[in-house]
């Protein structure tokens, strides 16, 4: 096992990632937190010294325990984690005259472990950089082994004593042979076999919620999405029934997801389960209104409502599971950890646990997406439901731009289904992060069959990703778009005009409210 000790950096859940890749557990814990005692307790084969904001050059800066350096452990600096074990083992840092980021290339001049196999002496290799100090001396025992125009020391290494350390981030996917790197570190340089594996974290989440939760009892939030099925189907396999899933029906799903959630939940996996079908209550709240905001403002503070009622109704309970997952918890923080500006208000039952008095548990906190998805395949989650495009909060009702009525989430459905079809039918499913279809609040004139048409225009969305904080549009071919359209107005009753998105994110967002 690896520990990996946190300096506030943005990625830092990347080096975890990157680690767990390479088959080998990791925890996380704040610089703040540990001492030369929480590692040994610890017990890990290595140290990594993440990224962060600080300088090290400031008056009583983030440090690692001095300790550490004497533990005889390797030791893995990566940017400001390179910078102060510099400054803490004798060498010394200033404040750089210019910064260096984004991608850069470093020059390979030395060998080293760490570079065994992925990088060799002479070579050119790309690198992302994001650093403002720069180090102008190392300390003794290190060599230099790779240098770029703005750091002369953008990789050192001490063979002898295990301590590496680099002024670029492996651990991003901008640093092409990073991963490697790394895995360099946790295998060759700590000696880590690498049997780690999803299966072995889910029994220790297993393990973990069953030691939270003793004989309490938990309430999910069911919302027929990756996250929270993979949350209660985790929890199910830990906690049995002291688990009750709470499935709000809002009436903004696609066609036939309410009653497969149903289905899938309470008869196949047998766990207790409440299906609430509030999709009037919704519908009505709604009339009337179009401002996206008020829109996701009136379907969050109704969702808490009737989720609550719920939740009394089957007598309350200690905690509430949620599928909280990594890019939820960095979008939720911002860069200079001043309060970030709101885009959009996500969705989701924040604010529940406070007025009900309930701890939380979100065993995905520290997984991606993907990741997230493994760890459903491993539970046996169906294949078509793990691999399942994201789907939003507030459902259809961002879809619909302008005021939501039931004949225009029926004519959304039924537009929906066409063109999903369609991108499972060309194998492009798996290919795209997100697909949907956009009911715009405009009508066009048509001909169709020597008559006029007066009927709703549908915008077709489809993106790629890797976390939904950026995306591109789909470059789908001309015939398939062809297709889809032709299929959407001829098929579904009230549109008579299809067009398809062509903005990426940003400047555009992938939903449109
Ligand atoms: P945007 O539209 O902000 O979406 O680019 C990024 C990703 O988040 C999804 N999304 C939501 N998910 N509750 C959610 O659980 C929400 O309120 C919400 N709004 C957007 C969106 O579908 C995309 O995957």
């Amino acid at each position: 096992r690896i520990l990996i000790i946190d300096f506030g950096s943005q990625v830092t859940q990347l080096i975890a990632r990157r680690v767990r890749e390479s088959g080998v557990y990791s925890e996380i814990q704040p610089f703040n937190a540990v001492t030369v005692e929480t590692i040994k307790a610890f017990n890990p084969k290595g140290v990594i010294l993440s990224g962060g904001p600080a300088s090290v050059t400031g008056i009583d800066t983030p440090r690692a325990p001095q300790g550490l350096f004497d533990l005889g452990l390797p030791v893995f600096g990566i940017c400001y984690g390179e910078q102060t074990m510099c400054a803490q083992l004798g060498g010394s840092v200033e404040e750089g005259d210019h910064r260096e980021f984004g991608r850069a290339f470093v020059d390979v001049t030395g060998d080293c472990e760490l570079f065994k196999g992925v990088w060799a002496v002479g070579a050119k290799e790309q690198v992302w950089m994001s650093h403002g100090d720069k180090i102008n001396a190392i300390p003794e025992g290190f060599r230099t082994v790779a240098v770029s125009s703005g750091s002369p020391f953008a990789a050192i290494a001490n063979d002898e004593k295990k301590f590496y350390g680099v002024q670029f981030h492996p651990e991003v996917m901008h640093t092409p042979h990073g991963a490697q790197l790394i895995h360099n570190f946790t295998h060759r340089v700590c000696g880590c076999t690498g049997d780690w594996t999803m299966g072995k974290f889910r029994e220790e989440e297993i393990a973990k919620v069953r030691k939270q939760v003793g004989t309490g009892r938990v309430i999910c939030g069911l919302s027929g999405g990756v996250d929270s099925s993979v949350v209660a189907v985790l929890l199910h396999e830990a906690i049995g029934d002291q688990l009750t899933c709470v499935f709000v029906d809002t009436g903004m799903m696609r066609k036939g997801e309410a009653e497969e959630v149903v289905t899938m939940f309470r008869d196949h996996y047998n766990i207790k389960l409440v299906h609430r079908d509030a999709a009037d209550m919704f519908i009505n709240k709604l009339d009337g209104v179009s401002d996206p905001e008020k829109k996701r403002k009136i379907i969050g503070a109704t969702f808490i409502d009737v989720f609550e009622e719920e939740a009394r109704n089957v007598g309350g309970a200690d905690f509430l599971a949620q599928g909280t997952l990594y890019p939820d918890v960095i979008e939720s923080v911002s860069f200079t950890g001043g309060p970030s500006v709101t885009i959009k208000s996500h969705h989701n039952v924040g604010g529940l646990p406070d007025r009900m008095n309930m701890k939380l548990i979100e065993p995905l906190r520290e997984l991606f997406k993907d990741e997230v998805r493994i760890l459903g395949r491993e539970l046996g989650l169906p294949e078509h439901f793990v691999g399942r495009h994201p789907f939003p909060g507030p459902g259809l009702a961002i879809r619909l731009p302008g005021g939501v009525t039931r004949e225009k989430l029926e004519i959304l459905r039924n537009a929906d289904v066409v063109y999903l079809e369609e991108i499972r039918n060309a194998g492009l499913y798996d290919a795209i992060w997100q697909a949907f279809t956009v009911l715009l609040p405009v009508q066009s004139v048509g001909v169709m069959g020597d008559a006029r048409t007066y009927d709703y225009v549908c915008a077709l969305r489809a993106v790629t990703s890797t976390d939904g904080m950026t995306a591109d549009f789909y470059h789908f071919d001309m015939e398939f778009l062809a297709r889809v359209s032709n299929r959407i107005i001829n098929e579904v009753k009230g549109i008579n005009r299809v067009t398809y998105d062509i903005t990426s994110k940003p400047p555009g967002t992938i939903e449109w409210e």
